[in-house]
């Protein structure tokens, strides 16, 4: 069955919504899903993905410090192929996502295109979280 890990930092749970969103729609596509915070997750889970999101809010014109931490740390991994996206909440500036997605297509993942969310989540943002996670399941189904 195609799989789809994501994975995601949050202080005040916006990212964390959304990275519920992108899961809720991806499973309606009947794929097999992991949903983990950064600090619970392990690197060994991407192994075996077809899909992988990485989700960072922006914290001082950064990702936090624990996905960039986690990022680097995939260096011993095959990433190459798989389909990838990078998602977040912000309040001016785009540097997490910009950087989640130098990172991963280093690792020559293929990246589709960015997931923002502007502060917290609303119901509209969180529609199109789930259509992103849909998507992004039968991307991978195919
Ligand atoms: C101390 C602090 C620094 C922040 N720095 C930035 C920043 O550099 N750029 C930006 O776009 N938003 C910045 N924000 C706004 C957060 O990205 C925004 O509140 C986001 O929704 C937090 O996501 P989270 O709930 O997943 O932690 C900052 C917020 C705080 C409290």
């Amino acid at each position: 069955m195609p799989k789809l890990v994501i994975i995601y930092g949050t202080s005040m749970h916006n990212t964390e919504r959304m990275a519920v969103a992108i899961e809720e729609g991806a499973k309606t596509e009947g794929i097999e899903t992991v949903l983990k915070n950064v600090n619970e997750a392990n690197k060994n889970e991407l192994a075996d993905a077809d899909a992988v999101a990485i989700g960072s809010p922006n914290y001082n014109h950064a990702m936090m410090p624990t996905v960039k931490k986690f990022l680097k740390d995939l260096s011993d991994i095959d990433l190459s192929g798989k389909v990838g996206l990078s998602f977040g909440s912000y309040g001016w500036s785009f540097e997490a996502t910009d950087d989640i997605n130098k990172i991963l297509t280093s690792y020559n993942m293929e990246m589709v295109k960015d997931l923002l969310v502007k502060r917290m989540p609303g119901d509209e943002e969180l529609e199109l979280c789930r259509r992103v996670g849909s998507l992004l399941a039968c991307k991978i189904k195919k």
